[in-house]
């Protein structure tokens, strides 16, 4: 088997799969587009949802990438060996080329010949989808595998809930899949433990989904018009395992960091079990916080949605710095050194270095004075208690006093074995503030959005809208910073550093609705990035090798580089309705807007 660094997999993954046929493409941005559903790009296959439902990619039918991924969801299990909240994820896909057959092959390829990975066979075991009223059980899968030489008592067949991935909402494409594991050689954990046991035995290096599903509905599953796949191979623990070690922040890609943790610190990564779970959580949470906040479409600590998050990862951080009497300012020092390891692949974390240090810092400022006085009171709290819950009062009282989100109170109380009233909180939050962040949470439990005619014209419209701003506000550099688009309304986020009149609003209504009346046709053309900038078109220019991307043009009105998919005509937009314009961040504005259908 070969020992390889972060990098050389990444490179090895994408050369081989360029030599079966694929385009290799750009890791899309973490804040996905126009998906009101969830907050972060969460696999590989969430920026490619419109292709697998049958847009065309401009690339063609076989894609492979690194995708940026966050996952906040097992939040609580970072410090253990093998969660992160930001990963990469390897993928290669199928938009309705080859399926089954050839996925396993390549994967079967790669992972066991001497010029690839060369894993020995025996070491690997997998699972297959073992049916159900929804669809069949995956003999194809299973006998594949067998054909490929591995030994039947490697594949054991699995129910839904290990063996079924996607959606990655509550609809969007799905399938059964096949998942692959490497044996670690550690002891079974019972008579029972087989590939899919979370004991340890067993990792998961990679899923190769079988998308030829939608899920439209609870329990409904749609065949899909085309037979797509989709892979997932995590970066750090393929890492983990090729190098031997005992978990992904033992990895080339960690050790530099945590060395510098140790030496800010003056403790050492192994001293104990809390300490090494403090190291791995400050090295977890500032990477994923780099990542966010240098992200092409960058996000900074706030309140509310994926800001909300960056602030929670940022102060949880901050709180096992503190405990681990780390100076000041030391999630920026390690912050460089992420930077300065990933910034070759990533540009645009060199690109925002200054944003990410200047916003690192803000945050230590906003938080560190107040932690320990925080901690102080959240003492005398559990001193003082009467019983064994926290009220959501005095919860209340330390996130707006001291800055505590309410899951780090909830933290806290954990380790003194009480509770916290967490509704009794969300009551006291609304009592305060209108707005809460509840709602971002719930986004987690949402379903990707749509691809519905009413999702497609507001995107449409937003393209105009976007236009008739830089127009009416004659500013080049009004750009969007986020897009967020539900079946009923459009929200638009642009950089702009002051409130748009009223005048103004309604002269871009105006022009909106201008091109509306136009009835132009929205035509859709497939060119590399030079070309489309040579073109005029604006948009996100995130292509780093030199791939094609897709240009929307609607008549003189609009130009824009966009994924799709669209409206046909203007014509059948609707009427265009600005409702709302507010600040959304510093420098960035919101608007919202509606088509209505007289
Ligand atoms: N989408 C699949 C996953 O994330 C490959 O595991």
């Amino acid at each position: 088997m070969r020992s390889l660094t972060a990098k050389e997999l990444r490179q090895l993954y994408l050369d081989f799969f360029r030599s079966k046929g694929h385009a290799v493409i750009s890791s899309a941005s973490l804040i996905p587009e126009n998906d009101p559903t969830v907050l972060f790009t969460t696999a590989g296959m969430h920026p490619l949802v419109p292709y697998l439902m049958g847009e065309k990619h401009p690339e063609g039918k076989r894609l492979c990438d690194v995708q940026k991924c966050v996952r906040t969801g097992d939040i609580d299990e970072v410090g253990d060996s093998s969660h992160c909240t930001f990963f990469e994820m390897l993928g290669n896909w199928s938009l309705g080329d080859y399926f089954k057959k050839e996925s396993i092959a390549f994967s079967w390829e790669f992972l066991t010949d001497e010029k690839w990975l060369g894993i020995p066979k025996d070491k690997l075991y997998f699972t297959c989808f073992e049916g159900d009223k929804d669809a069949p059980r995956d003999t194809v899968a299973h006998d594949r595998w067998v054909e490929m030489g591995v030994d039947p008592s490697h594949i054991v067949y699995l129910p839904k809930k290990h063996n079924w991935w996607g959606p990655a909402g509550q609809t969007g494409p799905c399938g059964p899949d096949t998942e692959i594991f490497y044996d670690t050689g550690r002891p079974a954990c019972g008579p029972d433990c087989k590939a899919g046991c979370d004991c340890g035995k067993y990792l998961e290096i990679w899923n190769n989904v079988f998308m030829e599903y939608n899920k439209v509905a609870d329990g409904v599953f749609e065949p899909l018009e085309q037979k797509n796949v989709d892979t997932g191979m995590g970066l750090d623990r393929t890492v983990a395992t090729l190098q031997g070690v005992e978990s992904v922040f033992d990895t080339d890609a960690f050790s530099g960091i945590i060395a510098l943790i140790a030496e800010l610190s003056h403790k050492g990564y192994k001293d104990d079990p809390e300490t090494t779970r403090a190291f791995r959580i400050i090295a977890d949470h500032t990477r994923c916080a780099v990542f966010i906040l240098g992200d092409q479409r960058g996000v900074t600590p706030s309140n509310v949605d994926q800001g909300y998050i960056l602030r929670r990862l940022i102060r949880r951080s901050i709180r096992f710095a503190s405990q681990l009497n780390m100076p000041r300012y030391a999630l920026c020092t390690i912050a460089e050194r992420v930077i300065d390891q990933y910034g070759e692949v990533y540009p645009e974390l060199n690109e925002n270095r200054e944003k990410i240090l200047t916003e690192l810092r803000k945050e230590e400022n906003r938080f560190a004075d107040t932690l320990k006085k925080g901690i102080k009171e959240f003492h005398k709290l559990v001193a003082n208690l009467e019983g064994t819950e926290i009220d959501g009062v005095s919860a209340f009282h330390l996130y707006d006093t001291y800055g505590f989100p309410i899951e780090l109170t909830v933290e806290l109380a954990k380790e003194k074995g009480v509770t916290v009233d967490e509704k009794g909180f969300a009551a006291a939050f609304e009592e305060h503030q209108k707005k809460s962040q509840a709602g971002a949470e719930q986004r987690f439990k949402g379903g990707l959005a749509d691809n519905s005619e009413a999702t497609a014209a507001l995107h449409s419209a937003t393209h105009l809208l976007q236009a008739a701003l830089r127009k009416v506000l004659h500013d080049d550099t009004v750009s969007q910073k986020g897009s967020n688009i539900t079946a009923e309304r459009l929200r638009f986020d642009f950089s702009f550093g002051r409130k748009v009149t009223d005048e103004e609003l309604r002269e871009v209504e105006r022009l909106v609705n201008e091109a509306i009346a136009a009835k132009v046709p929205i035509t859709c053309e497939e060119m590399t990035v030079d070309e489309a900038k040579a073109q005029g078109a604006i948009g996100l220019f995130e292509s780093k090798y030199g791939e094609k991307v897709k240009v929307y043009t609607m008549g003189p009105f609009s130009k824009e580089i966009c994924g799709g998919p669209h409206a046909k005509n203007t014509g059948d937009l609707g009427r265009f309705e600005i409702k709302k314009e507010e600040a959304s961040s510093s420098g960035v504005r919101r608007i919202k807007a509606v088509l209505i259908h007289d």
